[in-house]
């Protein structure tokens, strides 16, 4: 069976975008992939968190991992924090990159634009490193993330060849090169206020996105006042009508029903019904979501699938770890015991 690894940052509540273009793919794959999924709260301290915030955010990112339907009898669910080896390994992956590859991540230059370099943390710069050590530490052949992630799986993509490259003997791999998988569909979900934008956890206008965990009237105004534009025709075109196209976009990836069936569905019809139809059909999907996710958050039953998720996580990264210290000459060579 090949090997999946994905991650989702505790930095804010999920997204219905953090749903479609990840979530909904971990859910897709699990019964044919080995799969590790993680709650990768070191990437979230690249900008400052609030310590109480922060692991609250974790174990509700937990529950929602178990709620939208991953199996922990399939897959092995865990907290970065918990398993030591990301850390050491992001250390070696780092001396192993250039700044220039780091500083090329566009993640960095938009947040490094918009806050001045001298004021974000050293941690933002080298975060891509800290994700390449996360995908090669399970062996991961596929990752399934959104559009926004694709550059940083090139980057891990190039340090896997120049890893192997430079530390295993010929012919031979220290670490395993992963595929990315994006979805087909809504791999990029827009904000529902600036459709220009991506639909972001840490939008400072709430109204900008759909919370997983929004109650069903907080989503239901949200969609009705989710920019479109004057028209009032339902079509799919990105370019001249992004408000309805990222709609179309969400009604697609929560009803199952092709874009073309629903532009046809709503030929004739305005805006208000369209948007009322997506409303129930969002609530339809996250009401039962968000009841098991409150069951799950009660329970015991959570912190012993992340115990036991973070000692599985540990055996296989810990062995990594230690061929890429024996492939780089850390230590000293194991001893047979
Ligand atoms: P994060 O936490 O920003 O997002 C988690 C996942 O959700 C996807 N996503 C979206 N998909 C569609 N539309 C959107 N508007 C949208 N917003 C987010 C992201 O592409 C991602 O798949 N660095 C990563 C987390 C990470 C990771 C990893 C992922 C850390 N290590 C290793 C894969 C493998 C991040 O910040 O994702």
């Amino acid at each position: 069976m090949k090997t999946i690894f994905s991650g989702i940052q505790p930095s804010g509540t999920p997204t219905i975008g953090n749903y479609i273009g990840a979530m909904k793919q971990f859910i897709s794959l699990q019964n044919n992939y080995k799969g590790y999924y993680c709650i990768v709260d070191e990437h979230a301290i690249t900008v400052q968190q609030e310590p109480q915030k922060l692991r609250q955010q974790t174990r509700s990112l937990a529950a929602l991992y178990l709620a939208v339907g991953l199996d922990p009898e399939k897959a092995t669910i865990f907290i970065q924090s918990e398993v030591s080896a990301h850390a050491e390994a992001a250390w070696i992956i780092q001396c192993n990159t250039t700044i220039g590859e780091l500083e090329r991540m566009t993640q960095f230059k938009d947040k490094s634009q918009k806050n001045g370099r001298t004021g974000v943390s050293a941690g933002l710069l080298t975060y891509p490193p800290l994700m390449v050590g996360d995908i090669v530490l399970y062996n991961a052949d596929l990752v399934p993330v959104g559009d926004d992630q694709k550059q940083h799986l090139e980057l891990t993509r190039d340090f896997v060849e120049r890893f192997n490259k430079r530390y295993a003997q010929p012919n031979q791999e220290i670490l395993t090169m992963p595929e990315v998988k994006i979805a087909e569909q809504g791999s990029r979900i827009m904000s529902l206020q600036t459709p220009t934008s991506k639909m972001s956890k840490s939008d400072s206008n709430p109204k900008g996105y759909i919370s997983m965990l929004d109650k069903p009237d907080v989503i239901r105004k949200k969609i009705k006042s989710a920019v479109t534009d004057s028209t009032g025709i339902i079509e799919y075109d990105v370019e001249n009508k992004p408000g309805v196209s990222n709609l179309l976009n969400i009604f697609s990836a929560v009803s199952d029903r092709s874009i073309p069936e629903l532009v046809e569905a709503y030929a004739g019809k305005g805006y208000g019904e369209f948007k009322s139809d997506l409303a129930e059909a969002v609530v339809d999907l996250l009401e039962p979501i968000q009841i098991r996710y409150e069951e799950l958050l009660a329970s015991d039953e959570l912190d012993d699938i992340l115990d036991r998720g973070a000692e599985q996580a540990r055996l296989v990264a810990n062995k990594t770890l230690q061929r890429m210290k024996n492939g780089i000459g850390l230590g000293r060579k194991p001893r047979r015991k």
